[in-house]
């Protein structure tokens, strides 16, 4: 069974992002896993921090001669920002009077509820796991399961569809988002390049208003084949694990799996999608003449892109900050600042791949098995040949 977890503070010394369950065989390219934890690092509106830092991928174990070994993955992400925190965040007991306490809770973050739950008398180590730095980790391993996926012809990518009020209207197709994961210097990742314009203008209004902004990206696996998911028990649907997965993700407030959101107002008649049998080169020659379902009926996929819309709020840390109360006072004050991104949505996208991409790996291992690439290849082409003979 494929699984993760990440360990790591947002200023402590390093994460660690930890895969267990991939097959034996599979070629790793590191390049790959650095130019994703690039791209997370990317986008219109980050803080500083992204200037000091270029996260690289220290693969630990698991992988030796660029192939995995079928042993559990670690994989190391440097904290370049560590030096500057050694003193005030030591793993010993260290200096109480350099300890750098976040005093007033932020509303939207975890610091309240965390301090509540974890009796801190202050949110530091609140914030400090709680930050959507630990997203790079998931990033790190979700490169490899995009590795994988590419083995069995899938691919993974986002792209952005509305950043505050500024949205996009179409449907952005498979080759036009290829395009935006392909550039050199990211903006804000929407495929619309008037429409990103706009976007940037909308983040420069809360740049110099000291406010933040959400929106929503969209990732799209593509090639997915039909079949994986079922519905034959709730907690294996593919929607449900792919909702999940996406609303990890810090900040993220909805997913919308397809149309659905729109879905929910229109007539029948309207939304599914009709099918239809012709010559093409697909896993079947069944067809579609939309793909208002995302790509999954029945919690099973049916062969159409996967899409999959993560809705992020705006973020919570104001440097003009809303009213909170002083955790030692319990004195009204503003909300406790702290270096900040002001719009992380096409970051968001990049993390949400990662997301998509490890639900997916999951899903196929679980349908097609094997302890090496040789196997789970073999069994996968013995179900493409069923699938063409259906
Ligand atoms: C890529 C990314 C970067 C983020 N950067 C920040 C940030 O700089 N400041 C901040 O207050 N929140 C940031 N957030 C959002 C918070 O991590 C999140 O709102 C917080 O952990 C509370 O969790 P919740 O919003 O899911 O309830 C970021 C989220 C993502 C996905």
């Amino acid at each position: 069974m494929l699984r993760y977890f990440t360990a790591g503070e947002s200023h402590g010394e390093a994460l660690v992002a930890f895969l267990s369950g991939l097959p034996a065989g599979l070629r790793i390219d590191e390049e790959f896993v650095d130019r994703d934890l690039w791209r997370r690092q990317q986008g219109y509106g980050r803080g500083g921090r992204m200037k000091i830092e270029t996260d690289k991928a220290h693969i630990l174990s698991g992988v030796h001669h660029g192939i995995t070994i079928g042993s559990p993955i670690a994989i190391l992400l440097e904290n370049k920002d560590w030096k500057n925190w050694q003193e005030s965040l030591p793993v010993a007991e260290g200096d109480p009077a350099r300890h750098k306490a976040v005093k007033s809770p932020r509303p939207g973050h975890a610091d309240l509820a965390g301090a509540l739950k974890y009796n801190f008398s202050e949110a530091r180590y609140v914030l400090e796991r709680a930050s959507a730095r630990e997203s790079a980790a998931r990033v790190a391993v979700g490169a490899l399961a995009k590795l994988f996926l590419r083995e069995l012809n899938m691919e993974v990518l986002s792209h952005v569809i509305s950043v505050g009020a500024v949205s996009l209207g179409e449907e952005v197709p498979w080759s036009e988002i290829k395009k935006v994961s392909e550039k050199t210097e990211v903006l804000l990742s929407c495929a619309d390049l008037p429409a990103e314009q706009r976007m940037k203008e909308e983040v420069d209004k809360v740049l110099k208003s000291g406010d933040s902004l959400g929106g929503v990206f969209e990732v799209v696996a593509h090639n997915v084949p039909p079949g994986l998911g079922t519905y034959a028990q709730w907690d294996e649907r593919l929607d449900a694990l792919l909702a999940a997965a996406v609303m990890s993700l810090q900040a993220v407030k909805a997913v919308e799996i397809g149309s659905g959101i729109s879905a929910a107002s229109a007539p029948g008649s309207k939304v599914h999608d009709e099918i239809g049998y012709q010559a093409r080169d697909r896993y079947t020659k069944f067809s579609r003449a939309h793909n208002n379902a995302g790509g999954i009926e029945g919690g099973v996929s049916n062969g159409e892109e996967i899409r999959v819309r993560g809705y992020l709020k705006p973020i919570s840390t104001l440097r003009r900050p809303l009213g909170s109360v002083d955790f030692s006072t319990r004195e009204p004050v503003k909300a406790a600042y702290e270096r900040s991104d002001v719009c992380v949505v096409p970051a968001a996208g990049v993390a949400g791949e990662s997301m998509v991409a490890l639900t997916l790996a999951r899903a196929a291992l679980e349908k097609f098995g094997g302890d090496s690439m040789v196997e789970t290849k073999r069994n996968f082409a013995g179900y493409l040949d069923q699938l063409k003979k259906f």
